[in-house]
């Protein structure tokens, strides 16, 4: 054994128990009470984890890190990104593949394979971007230049060979896919069992919407909001649901952020389709009033934070997940135990109406509304956000938080908000189910040791001076925290304690999902 963390309270998604957990080889090989090392285990470390929670890392399964957008970047390049991912208990990403025009998908995949794999601190998995733009192989054919190409869709089969099974889409910006093409590429995605994700917003609306204003001289931020409102979404929204119940793909919308979209998902999942939905915690924490700050740009993202109706849905169906509304902070008396992926004896039944996609019966709370929790960390310097100034279509789209996820679900879960167990089912047993990462996702035997020591004492201010991220800002500055991780392991290394990062580039491995 490498590592012993005993007497902590253990909590997966499906409940908690005070125990001992045992670490060999990367892999937790026991969760069990009084745990001693071998008689001659004499490397063994021993933490003494006695009044803290021990929960599993979490899994941010949307993060662009050094995307290229125009003539930038995103702030955080795979070593900064997943050093701050790991600094906030998120031990596995999934970030993008993005390929350029006449790239094929393949050749892609493998250039930010071996991006990602010199510079990552902490697992990863990929997703492969489909855009009506890229060429793939085919660039001077009739059929290319019509958009969408065959070839591109018939490679979507080795993508998901070669270990990344899910593809992602947009809707809007200049990389999107047509109703059309849609409809082909979520028919394909059916065809090779693969999930879809969808960036749901209404190009056409928001982009006559965008006109008038700026046409009227209406160029202050407030009018990002009310070029993308809730109904250019919606609509969106329900365009995807309807092409994915048509072609009967598992359909997952990212980054939702308005009600009536999370109304259409939920009655797409009560008729039993296999739909999930995203949102992240700036969603959660923010309303559209940021864009009437000084500083509303750096705010700029994509959907943009909506009104308190759609907050307050979006918490709604954040907390509602195992029918409690707050901690009961009860520790229960016989241990969840998973073994090959199935929950074995004390667990709860799963009440899942639609079925679990690799590793059936871990998620325990019905799947209806939002059933993930992901960042969407996507931050540009102030510099780059300035750009914004005097024409709000010129600020760069996206917001940071991987490092602010797990510690603001984790507090509002300590403020009662929510239960632990719901918190780590939103952010890491539900986004390793979906995605097929079989090995996180619960501190249990045969899974990787990716474990987060928290301190439910331990008060935190967020300010940038104490992120990990290159960005030279947070809209999290000043957010308190009742709470925080003292100590994260990534596959049994510690890789970070009390604030201070001890990772190293390249201990991160591909995840095959
Ligand atoms: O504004 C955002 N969300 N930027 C990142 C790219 C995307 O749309 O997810
Ligand atoms: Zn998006
Ligand atoms: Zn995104």
């Amino acid at each position: 054994m490498n590592l012993i963390i005993k007497n902590g309270t253990v909590i997966n998604a499906g409940g908690r128990y005070v125990t001992d957990v045992a670490v060999s080889g990367g892999k937790i090989t026991a969760v069990e009470k009084d745990i001693a090392p071998g008689e001659h285990d004499r490397q063994t470390k021993i933490v003494d984890a006695s009044g803290l929670l021990v929960l599993p890392g979490a899994v941010d399964v949307h993060t662009h890190f050094e995307l290229p957008i125009g003539d930038i970047w995103s702030a955080d390049d795979f070593f900064a990104g997943t050093r701050a991912a790991a600094c906030g208990g998120v031990t596995t990403i999934m970030d993008f593949v993005t390929p350029e025009k006449n790239e094929g998908l393949l050749e892609a995949l493998k250039k930010r394979k071996k991006t990602a794999d010199a510079k990552a601190c902490i697992d990863y998995g990929l997703h492969m971007g489909i855009s009506g733009l890229n060429d793939c192989v085919l660039p001077e054919t009739a059929e290319v230049k019509a958009g969408l190409n065959d070839r591109l869709l018939a490679e979507m089969a080795e993508v998901k060979a070669a270990g990344v099974s899910s593809f992602k889409v947009f809707m809007t910006y200049a990389s999107r896919l047509t109703v059309d093409e849609l409809r082909r590429t979520l028919a394909r995605a059916r065809e090779i069992n693969a999930l879809m994700m969808v960036h749901a917003e209404d190009h056409e609306a928001l982009e006559a919407n965008r006109a008038v204003f700026i046409a009227s001289g209406k160029t202050d931020v407030w009018h990002h909001y009310l070029s993308r409102p809730e109904a250019v979404e919606a609509k969106a929204v329900e365009k995807a649901v309807d092409l994915a119940k048509e072609t009967g793909a598992k359909l997952y919308i990212v980054h939702l952020a308005c009600a009536e979209g999370l109304k259409a998902v939920e009655i797409a999942q009560r008729e039993g389709y296999p739909i999930y939905a995203e949102t992240c915690p700036q969603y959660l924490n923010f309303t559209n009033e940021v864009y009437k700050r000084p500083d509303g740009r750096n705010f700029v993202c994509s959907p943009p934070m909506k009104g308190e109706e759609s907050q307050s849905a979006l918490w709604e169906s954040v907390c509602q997940g195992d029918g409690k509304t707050g901690d009961s902070g009860k520790t229960g008396d016989r241990p969840l135990s998973y073994s090959n992926g199935r929950i074995r004896q004390g667990s709860v039944p799963c009440l899942t109406a639609v079925p679990c996609l690799t590793v059936p019966c871990l998620t325990v709370a019905a799947p209806i509304g939002i059933n993930t929790l992901a960042t969407d960390h996507c931050p540009f310097q102030t510099f780059e956000k300035d750009r914004g100034i005097g024409d709000f279509t010129k600020t760069p789209n996206g917001v940071m938080g991987v490092e602010n996820l797990y510690p603001y679900m984790l507090s509002e879960a300590n403020k009662g908000r929510l239960t632990f167990e719901r918190v780590i089912e939103l952010c890491s047993a539900n986004p390793a189910r979906i995605f097929g990462c079989e090995a996180k996702g619960a501190i249990a035997e045969g899974f990787d040791a990716d474990i987060v020591l928290y301190d439910q004492t331990k008060d935190f201010t967020v300010s940038q001076k104490n992120m990990h991220s290159e960005v030279d800002y947070t809209i999290w500055e000043g957010t308190k925290l009742r709470g925080y991780p003292v100590r994260v392991y990534s596959r049994g290394k510690l890789i970070y304690k009390n604030g201070e990062f001890l990772g190293k580039p390249g201990h991160g491995r591909f995840i095959a999902t």
